[in-house]
This record gives structure tokens, sequence and C-alpha cells, in this order.
């Protein structure tokens, strides 16, 4: 399966780990992508919409591969299995932060694609202890979209910042 030019840049943030949830997977096309490349021993495929779900089932059914992934209906981040790398693609920046907000656990990173209101999702990956380690634009058909990783501080539990932060750019000095 090809993948756009779009989910090609998303897939590409994640590095061989043990569980990916991609959370709002819908058609399932970046769920799919990230499995036929063999990015992680397991996915989490989850969708608000039980009909976007069922996508994702019958691409994954297509392809055989319905044993290497867990499907559910859920609001964001709101299961108990833990995850190492979690993918929020496709939605926009506030939805994304409020799946954040309200996640039971955190993973320790995040590859976010907000469609809207990028600046929201940066500040939320900061209040959640993220580093932000990626930001870049992919231009696909004329179109430009997002592309933020965000790696979490270890030891922080569910704990959000409460010191000043820091923000992670660093300034060329001009002679
Ligand atoms: C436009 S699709 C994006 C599909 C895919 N992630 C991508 O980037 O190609 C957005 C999907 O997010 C789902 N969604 C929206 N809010 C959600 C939430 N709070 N929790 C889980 N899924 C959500 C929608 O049902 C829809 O299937």
């Amino acid at each position: 399966m090809k993948l756009t030019l779009r989910q090609n840049a998303i897939v590409s943030e994640i590095d061989r780990c043990g569980v990916v949830a991609d959370i709002g997977c819908d058609h399932g096309q970046i769920t799919l992508g990230i499995v036929l490349r063999d990015l992680c021993d397991k996915i989490i495929a989850t969708d608000i919409s039980p009909g976007s779900l069922e996508k994702t089932k019958r691409l994954f059914e297509e392809y055989g591969l319905l044993h290497k992934a867990e499907f559910r209906v859920c609001d964001g981040l709101d299961f108990e299995t833990p995850v190492d790398v979690c993918i929020i693609a496709g939605m926009g920046g506030l939805n994304i932060s409020g799946i954040l907000n309200r996640a039971r656990a955190l993973p320790q990173k995040l590859v976010l694609q907000p469609m809207r209101d990028t600046q929201t999702v940066r500040d939320t990956l900061l209040t959640l202890s993220y580093k932000i380690t990626r930001d870049f634009t992919v231009i696909d058909k004329g179109r430009k979209y997002d592309i933020i990783t965000g790696i979490r501080e270890k030891g922080i539990g569910n704990r959000k910042r409460t010191a000043p932060q820091t923000i992670p750019f660093s300034l060329t000095s001009v002679p």
C-alpha cells in the first residue's frame, strides 16, 4: 500500500518500539503502514466512531494482518494498555489537545499532525512536560501539514509542569 507524502512523513517519525497507538485511525492507512514496515510489536487502532474503526478492521483483514492489531472504539487515550508511541493525526489541534489533557496515561513519545490550531498543540505538549524534538511542515499536493513530535521527560507520570518552561529552540548569535 502506497502512503501519501503526509502519511509517510508521520510514519517516518516512528522508531521501532513495543506498542504504538493510532488514535482516530479512520481508514487505517497510517496504522497499516506502520505494521507493514514492522515498526512495532503491537498496534492499537482506535476511533471514536465505530464505522471508522470498521474501515481499519476491513483493511487489516484484506492484508491478512488482523492478528497484528487491537481495535478499540474509544475517546482518545481512554484505555489502560501502556503505549510507547502515540499518533494523533488529521484532527483539529483543539481536539488533539483535549485528548492529551484527558488521557488516562501519557506515552513517552507523541507524533501529532493537527489540521489547525498548531500552536495550541505545541503549548499543550510543553505543559504536559514534553520536549518538542521535531516540528516541521510537509507539503502534500499543494497543502501544508504540520507534524510535531514530542518526547516526555522520564519520571513525570501524569503530572503537569509547575516550573517555568524552557522552550526547546536555540538562538544563533549574530556577530
Ligand atoms: C480525518 S480522520 C484522520 C484519519 C487518520 N488519522 C489520518 O490522519 O489519515 C479523523 C478521525 O479522528 C476520529 N476522531 C475524532 N475525535 C476523536 C477522539 N476524541 N477519539 C478518537 N477518535 C477521534 C474521527 O472519528 C475520524 O475517524
